[in-house]
């Protein structure tokens, strides 16, 4: 799929919930939270059916995001009926890793190929301060368990303020040599004032070769983090609602107020 400024349309981010067991603050606030109804969650058959459309349309990798995709119940039978699906050369997701220990194997089985694992210090009080949650112990578990099960390649999301050479930052950056794991720093966005950067070391962020479109938890297909346009796919369609993001990909996002972190998945 070729949108309007030339892009080839190849990569489907899938939030799969926009619920979350760590509260990190600059991506949801401590308390009131409004979560989605049940009934406005798709269900398993629709993404799924929602995906084998996007992959006949073009699309060849995938990522499972959330809020934490692990919380959503039954999540290894979600990753089993994307990965059935042909044409996907590359399924992913990304984690905070706090139930790896417990899904790490069964994902691997169920062929999930990638993880890319939220960390954004690994010093136990400072990421209890960043998450609002104690629990950087079994997040290190997890990662451990993670690298046993043989994942093709283990990759840490670290948010920093500004830059690598931050404390925090440094420490991450020593443990993922330890580990034998890559490290992208991603430095904090905020997108109610379009304030966004390109990701070291990663794709996301440079609006000229943007490749990706991104399903909500809700059903809407979005062209843009960085932009309010969505079409559901209970109102349209799979077909029609892919098409017309695609149509609507902006050339640049600017800013988006309806959009947070954990209902897009960053
Ligand atoms: N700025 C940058 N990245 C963010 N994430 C969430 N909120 C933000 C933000 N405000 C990203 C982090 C995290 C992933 C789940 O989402 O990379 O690892
Ligand atoms: Fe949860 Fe990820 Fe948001 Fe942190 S950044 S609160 S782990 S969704």
């Amino acid at each position: 799929m070729i949108d309007s400024y030339g892009r080839n349309i190849t990569y489907l981010r899938i939030s799969v919930t926009d619920k979350c067991n760590l509260r990190c603050t600059y991506c949801m606030p401590e308390e009131g939270v409004d979560e989605l109804k049940h009934s406005d969650l798709l269900t398993f058959e629709e993404i799924a059916e929602f995906t084998k459309c996007a992959v006949s349309m073009g699309i060849t990798k995938v990522r499972l995001t959330g809020g934490e995709p692990l919380v959503r119940r039954g999540i290894v039978d979600l990753v089993r009926m994307i990965s059935d699906i042909e044409g996907i050369e590359d399924l992913s997701m990304t984690t905070n890793a706090i139930l790896l220990k417990q899904y790490a194997k069964p994902l691997r089985e169920a062929g999930l190929q990638r993880l890319n694992i939220s960390l954004d210090s690994v010093d136990r009080g400072n990421y209890a301060r960043i998450t609002r949650r104690d629990e950087l112990p079994a997040v290190l578990e997890g990662i451990d368990e993670a690298i046993e099960c043989g994942f093709d390649r283990i990759k840490l999301n670290c948010v920093v303020q500004k830059d690598r050479n931050e404390p925090d930052a440094l420490g991450v950056a020593a443990y993922a040599k330890e580990k034998g794991l890559d490290v992208r720093f991603i430095r904090t966005m905020n997108l109610d004032t379009g304030e966004f950067w390109i990701v070291d070391g990663g794709t996301g962020g440079d609006c000229s070769i943007c490749n990706r479109i991104r399903l909500s938890a809700d059903g809407h297909v979005l062209p843009c983090l960085f932009s309010d346009i969505g079409f559901a796919v209970r109102e349209y369609g799979n077909r029609e609602a892919i098409e017309k993001a695609i149509g609507a990909k902006p050339e640049k996002g600017t800013l988006s107020r309806s959009h947070e972190f954990y209902n897009v998945g960053g």
